[in-house]
């Protein structure tokens, strides 16, 4: 009796340590200052949709299978494909995808930090009232400043990569739960904030149109790659943060509700935040396609004029950092994990893979030319192709009646229709949008 009940809350805590963990992983900069910016670059409506459509066809069907192989392996992302590899009957070969994903999780950190460090900044030009009596131009021109000033990036790209060293050192559970428990709500209620005031003050029809109206023949190959690309940045898939993760998983319980749940989550923050952000954009005469400035002159304009709007404004860039935080912390922890479980110690692996990490963050800060293509490189071609091997991985290498029972799923429609796309849609659909991007289907 009594073993039966500590059982169930064990099970129920790992749960939402998941859900925590992963939910703190995947809602970040991505959302925030990503998904906006570049929906503003490939124009809107039909990169939306596709967007969405990645999230639903591939992604979500991606994300159960790296819970399940997180779980099932029971280890960071290179040790459980291999393990799960040999337990299937097929060469350790897949130790290789874990790697991989690794690799790409520091690329991805050495520009997600330098960008963590530009939310940093705004909140520091919050405290000091900086942008309360600017103009719009002057507002613009002051980002501009930032990305032409070297050591102002690199003091606060320096500290959020010693934060992120500091969380990942003690450890990832022990410090998160409580961060993303408490500060995602505000977030939330901060971007509802935002919402209400570009309704009001903003030109929210024009922005509510430029997001949702879908004119698909305006749609290169190339935006269609970058959509599906940041599905999977978004969701943290395709490098093994969330495979990581996985190992929190109580060993029964379903996975497929709770994937739910978290992409619903990521995907509603990510269209907020676009409808924040818009309607400024076209009520200021800015333009969409602005850039990677995009939300660091729109929202600063909206705070300029609200009553209290620097201390609103301080309070969300500071919420704005912590969620990067909670996701730069799952860019580092398998790496970390990894080293661990070859016998390094985990603040000996921390310091290691930060300093990389760091030094590749400095490059990117000097040459714009080197952030732009840590961004590319990772989300529209590693992520994907990390995202295509899982899903032949669980769909094709691990014996059918393992993943049924792996998942915790009951052998209905919803398990049936995870696992045909992730057998047949997930991969046919990356491979699809790879070639096109590549202008193979053009006459
Ligand atoms: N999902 C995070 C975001 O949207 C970024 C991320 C990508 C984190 C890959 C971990 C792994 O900001
Ligand atoms: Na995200």
């Amino acid at each position: 009796m009594a073993s039966s009940t500590d059982n169930t809350s064990v099970t129920w805590k790992s749960r939402w340590t998941f859900i925590l963990a992963a939910t703190g992983s995947a809602v970040g900069l991505g959302n925030i200052w990503k998904f906006p910016y570049i929906t503003g670059e490939y124009g809107g409506g039909a990169f939306v949709l596709v967007y969405l459509a990645c999230i639903l066809l591939i992604g979500i069907p991606v994300m159960i299978a790296e819970v399940m192989a997180g779980r099932a392996g029971r280890a960071d992302p290179a040790h459980s494909m291999k393990k799960l590899a040999l337990e299937s009957n097929h060469p350790p070969y897949w130790v290789l995808v874990g790697l991989i994903g690794m690799m790409a999780g520091l690329m991805i950190m050495m520009f997600y930090s330098v960008v963590a460090g530009w939310a940093l900044e705004y909140v520091s030009q919050s405290i000091t009232g900086q942008y309360a009596q600017q103009t719009p131009e002057e507002i613009e021109a002051s980002f501009s400043a930032l990305l032409a000033s070297e050591p102002r990036q690199l003091v606060w790209h320096t500290l959020f990569s010693i934060m992120t060293g500091l969380v990942v050192a003690a450890g990832v559970t022990k410090g998160i739960g409580r961060t993303v428990d408490v500060l995602m709500p505000l977030l939330f209620i901060c971007i509802l904030l935002l919402i209400a005031y570009s309704f009001f003050e903003g030109d929210f029809s024009a922005g509510f149109h430029f997001m949702f109206d879908a004119d698909f023949s305006r749609l290169s190959g190339e935006a269609v790659l970058v959509a599906m690309g940041h599905a999977f940045f978004t969701l943290s898939l395709g490098m093994g943060a969330i495979m990581a993760y996985g190992a929190y998983f109580p060993g029964n319980a379903s996975i497929g509700k709770t994937v739910l749940a978290i992409a619903g989550m990521d995907t509603l923050i990510a269209l907020m935040a676009g409808l924040a952000m818009f309607p400024l954009v076209f009520a200021n005469d800015l333009t969409p396609g602005q850039g990677p400035g995009l939300m660091f002159v729109t929202l600063p304009i909206a705070f300029s004029n609200l009553p209290g709007g620097v201390v609103v404004g301080g309070i969300f860039f500071f919420l704005v950092s912590v969620a990067a935080l909670s996701s730069s912390i799952s860019l580092i922890e398998p790496g970390v994990a990894g080293l661990e479980k070859m016998g390094l110690p985990r603040r000996t692996s921390t310091l290691l893979l930060v300093i990389i990490a760091w030094i590749g963050g400095i490059a990117s800060i000097q040459n714009g030319a080197v952030f732009d293509a840590l961004d590319y490189i990772t989300a529209n071609i590693m992520l994907p192709l990390g995202g295509l091997l899982i899903a032949v991985f669980v769909g094709w290498v691990i014996p059918k009646p393992r993943v049924l029972t792996e998942t915790g799923m009951s052998d209905g429609l919803a398990y049936r229709a995870w696992y045909f796309s992730l057998r047949f849609i997930a991969p046919l659909g990356i491979v699809v949008v790879f070639l096109n991007s590549l202008g193979l289907f053009k006459g």
